[in-house]
């Protein structure tokens, strides 16, 4: 990828909410960036809680933050942490980013370090909402 371009920006854009992240409790600070098909793109940071479980990841904190501001269809999440290999989203985090099937997942570490998969790859055999139908009867 050239220098200045999308991917760039996403890093970018990534880094940039990882410095707001939220973590008293791990010191484990996410950032991530979510390309919306129309161009716009949005971040997310982990938000921690002396509730430990209560604990929003970046990943779903910027789908959050997309969905709030009208995008539903995505191109690519980006997601950084300062990790000896490129983070991975969690099980929850998958799910979600099965939702909406976001088709481009770069996981990636401070280093540059960074890996490709796609929300299949990611959670194959996702629970959807073709397994709801017999649902309501
Ligand atoms: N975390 C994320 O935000 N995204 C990930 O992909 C992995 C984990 C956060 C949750 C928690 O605040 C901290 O990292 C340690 O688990």
């Amino acid at each position: 990828m050239k220098a200045g371009g999308r991917m760039d920006k996403l890093r970018e854009m990534a880094l940039a909410a990882r410095e707001q992240a939220y973590a008293p409790y791990s010191g484990f600070r996410v950032g991530a960036a979510l390309a919306a098909q129309d161009g716009r793109i949005f971040a997310g940071a982990n938000v921690e809680n002396s509730s430990y479980g209560l604990t929003l990841c970046a990943e779903r904190s910027a789908v959050a933050a997309a969905v709030a501001a009208g995008a539903r269809t995505f191109s690519a999440l980006y997601v950084v942490a300062d990790s000896p290999v490129p983070v991975a989203p969690c099980g929850a985090c998958r799910q979600v980013i099965a939702e909406f099937h976001i088709p481009l997942v770069i996981m990636a570490n401070l280093a540059g370090e960074e890996r490709r998969s796609s929300y299949a790859e990611l959670l194959p055999y996702a629970f959807s909402t073709e397994m709801m139908e017999g649902g309501r009867k």
